[in-house]
């Protein structure tokens, strides 16, 4: 097959949602329509579950879920579809980020009941920022929940986005009766005893055909026929380019555990979903159908054999083809690498792979060479964008609380922040070391990880910061002056980059207003 033509059939895509909304209930029928897996039960939560065993045990166990459900492809109709896990947990919400760069679109699931949380906000928020392609998919229809036009309303005010219904509930909780699929023009009718598939399909494509009534009663028929009119007077009528540009998300009702509006939902995302897309680098746009390999690392999971020193880097390949044993130049470190094992997700098996095309991710077994955001190419220098460091939330000194173990200390921090666990400031005046990351919890990781993995140990103090933001200046004597200035407040990143650390709201906008011509960044890129 050629280039283009592997290209073409590769979706690449996220589900994300607010924990409990759905999503691995959504994504294990996916895979179940797609004969990835056989029994329901096969995808395991990667929430992280409080209160039943110890918190750093349920780390442990969201880590291992977490490298087995990273990637899950799955072939269905003629395609290659590759589905992105992204943690359960909001404390890994940096995660779920770099996760999203690596796709070409997502399909975010919201509690019917629940509606817009504040989860699916700030990931729909990436999204948008990305011009990420949405498709909604409202789940438990089979409960009670929102009324599906207020619902649409607090979707588009809450998200900013607008979107445009393709399917419509008929009722819902205990008067559920099933969807009207407007793509397909056809009604699906809700059993809630049964499986569902094809054969529950019924093509109608006019709702005043008076069998309607024979098939729903004559209240739900009336009402369907209202709903459906003002939907499409209401909303736009759906196009694949404003769809692809991220202006229009298509909405799909359903009900997840039922499997119920599932597959209207497959059939729809794989013809509209779009195939690899191109990918800006800081030098120029890289195209999937450039001859030249191209990718690049956005997840790291290191030490989960603690025998072994393993670590797996996942990588997106941005164009043309992967092959196994081939050279390739890691830009960063300006070497050539070759990959004896690279590493196919096929939703639980893991296997061998010659070679991997544009969309797809592959696991690469690595000895501490990467770190997120790293490229590999044939050799032109390319940096991928789109991986910055947000600025983080909650910030502890970080003390070595064994002097004999001063190096392990040292080298398991770096590596945890390579891969992406939280972000280190080296405070300029002091030399203190200050972790920042976006929830509580990545502190415990770091203490738990560094015990077991590196048997050091870490001693966390309070600092009172409020923000650390990475600062820039057009003219090198504007940004030395304020650094000598406000030389107590200024740390380096890992990457040795400037960053202002900010004791208070109120301090970060005195000092912007006092500092005009310093730029106060809130991600890192
Ligand atoms: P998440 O990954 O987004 O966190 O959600 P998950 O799929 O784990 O689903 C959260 C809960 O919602 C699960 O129940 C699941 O069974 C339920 N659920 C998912 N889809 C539907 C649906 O369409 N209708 C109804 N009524 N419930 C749904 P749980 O009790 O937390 O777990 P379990 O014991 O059922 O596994």
């Amino acid at each position: 097959m050629s280039l283009q033509s592997e290209i073409s059939r590769r979706k690449t895509f996220a589900v994300i949602a607010h924990p409990d909304a759905g999503k691995t209930t959504l994504t294990e029928k996916l895979l179940l329509f797609g004969g990835a897996i056989q029994t329901a039960g096969a995808v395991k939560s990667n929430k992280i579950k409080k209160g039943t065993v110890s918190d750093f045990m349920e780390i442990e166990r969201q880590r291992g879920i977490s490298v087995s459900t990273s990637v899950m492809g799955f072939e269905y109709r003629d395609l290659q579809i590759n589905i992105l896990d992204t943690p359960g947990h909001e404390d890994f919400a940096e995660d779920t980020y770099r996760t999203l760069t690596a796709v070409d679109s997502a399909i975010v699931v919201v509690d019917v009941a629940n509606g817009v949380e504040k989860q699916t906000e700030k990931l729909t928020k990436v999204c948008r920022m990305r011009h990420t392609p949405i498709i909604f998919f409202v789940n438990k229809m089979d409960r009670e929940g929102k009324d599906p036009f207020d619902l649409l309303d607090e979707i588009e005010q809450k998200l900013e986005v607008k979107v445009k219904p393709l399917s419509w509930p008929i009722g819902m909780g205990q008067r559920f009766k099933g969807v009207y699929d407007l793509y397909q023009k056809s009604l699906i009718l809700f059993n809630p005893h049964g499986t569902h598939n094809e054969g529950d399909l019924i093509v109608f494509e006019d709702l005043s055909d008076p069998d309607l009534e024979r098939y729903i009663g004559d209240t739900a028929a009336k009402e369907l026929r209202s709903e459906v009119e003002m939907v499409e007077t209401v909303y736009p009528s759906f196009t694949q380019e404003d769809y692809e540009q991220g202006n229009i998300c298509p909405v799909f009702f359903g009900s997840a555990v039922n499997n119920f509006g599932v597959k209207e939902m497959l059939d729809c995302f794989v013809e509209i979903a779009p195939p690899p897309l191109s990918r800006p680098t800081e030098e120029r746009i890289v195209d999937p159908k450039e001859e030249k390999f191209s990718g690049f690392i956005f997840k790291i999971f290191a030490n989960m054999d603690p025998r072994h020193r393993d670590r797996i880097a996942f990588l997106r390949v941005c164009s043309g083809k992967f092959e196994r044993n081939k050279n390739y130049r890691h830009i960063r470190l300006g070497r050539d690498m070759k990959f004896p094992n690279p590493t196919a997700f096929m939703a639980s098996r893991k296997t061998l792979l010659e070679e991997a095309y544009p969309g797809d991710v592959i696991g690469l077994y690595d000895s501490g060479n990467f770190k997120i955001g790293d490229s590999l190419t044939e050799g032109e220098i390319l940096h991928f964008k789109g991986l910055p460091a947000f600025s983080p939330e909650q910030f502890r000194y970080v003390e070595n609380a064994d002097p004999l173990k001063q190096k392990q200390f040292a080298k398991g921090l770096d590596q945890l922040m390579d891969e992406g666990v939280a972000q280190m400031f080296t405070r300029q005046s002091d030399g203190r070391r200050i972790i920042g990351t976006v929830g509580a919890l990545q502190f415990e990781v770091i203490q738990h990880r560094l015990e077991s993995e590196y048997s050091a140990k870490c001693r966390y103090e309070p600092v009172s910061l409020y923000k650390a933001t990475w600062v820039h200046a057009e003219n090198a004597a504007d940004l030395k002056e304020f650094l000598d200035r406000r030389k107590r407040d200024i740390a380096k990143d890992k990457d040795g980059n400037w960053v202002f650390l900010a004791e208070t709201a109120w301090v970060l906008q005195t000092v912007q207003e006092a500092f005009p011509k310093i730029e106060f960044r809130f991600t890192s890129e």
